[in-house]
């Protein structure tokens, strides 16, 4: 897969491309990333990429020529046919929240052209013309899209075949539907004993069974603890087996 990304700082990528499961998914092919400053499609010698507001207010807007401009160039490169578009997402707090059925699905996908906005925002009326999706963070404001692009690069990176270091760990990870969409359990490692506190007993059964039935007693609890919504989803697709209820029903 290939993302485009579209940024006033492609400096910030270098690091986050050159280490851990990003670096391995970028180096081996997997993800293409490839950086776009829209600054090196500005006019004049300043290269300007941002304006003042109309109507007036505080802060800079980016300026839609130089962003069509780039758009332009990455559809030239990667040889778009008529009507096989890359989609191109903008990063937003008006967007939806990411999630992992939305991770999952660009994780099966041929990619897009991700555009990380910086300022005030950017003119609407690029927005209208050229973008497919908006997509959040969260209820919270960055101080550009680059943060948001590398979680979902991040992210997707982890479920390309090959890129974890243990192929079959991503499976076990929170929200997979395989585990019914419930949040991890709790992970311990050596010593035996820290702080004076122990590792729970039946991770030190050796029984599979035993820790398997630890693990999913954890992931209900944790779930119904932290995130009930996940249980009642999981419930209501008819995931909870009587010995999990029968778990749930003890946390009163
Ligand atoms: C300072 S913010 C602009 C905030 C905008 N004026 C607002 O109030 O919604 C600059 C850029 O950061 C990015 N950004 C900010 N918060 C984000 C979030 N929660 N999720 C994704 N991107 C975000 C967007 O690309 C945005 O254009």
């Amino acid at each position: 897969m290939r993302f485009d990304i579209i940024t006033l700082f492609p400096e910030l990528f270098a690091p986050f491309l050159a280490s851990g499961v990003t670096r391995r998914a970028y180096a081996s092919g997997q993800v293409d990333v490839r950086l776009w400053n829209p600054r090196d499609y500005a006019d004049g010698n300043y290269r300007r990429v941002d304006d003042r507001p109309f109507g007036g207010g505080p802060g800079m807007v980016m300026m839609a020529e130089p962003l069509a401009r780039c758009l332009v160039a990455i559809r030239a490169e990667r040889g778009e046919p008529e009507g096989g578009q890359a989609p191109v997402v903008l990063f937003s707090p008006i967007g939806e929240s990411l999630n992992h059925a939305a991770v999952e699905r660009w994780s099966a996908s041929a990619g897009g052209v991700l555009l990380c906005g910086r300022y005030e925002g950017i003119d609407q009326r690029f927005i209208d013309a050229h973008v497919n999706v908006q997509m959040s963070l969260g209820d919270f404001v960055l101080s550009g899209g680059e943060i948001a692009a590398m979680a979902l690069l991040d992210a997707v990176a982890r479920l390309q075949p090959g890129v974890l270091n243990d192929e079959g760990s991503h499976q076990l990870d929170s929200f997979n539907p395989a585990l019914d969409g419930l949040l991890d359990c709790p992970h311990y490692t050596r010593p035996e004993e820290w702080a004076g506190q122990q590792v729970p007993v039946a991770l030190m059964s050796g029984h599979h069974a035993q820790i398997e039935r630890w693990r999913r007693d954890q992931r209900l609890v944790t779930t119904a603890r932290h995130r009930p919504d996940l249980i009642d989803v999981a419930r209501k697709a008819g995931r909870l087996a009587p010995a999990d209820e029968a778990v749930l029903a003890k946390l009163g």
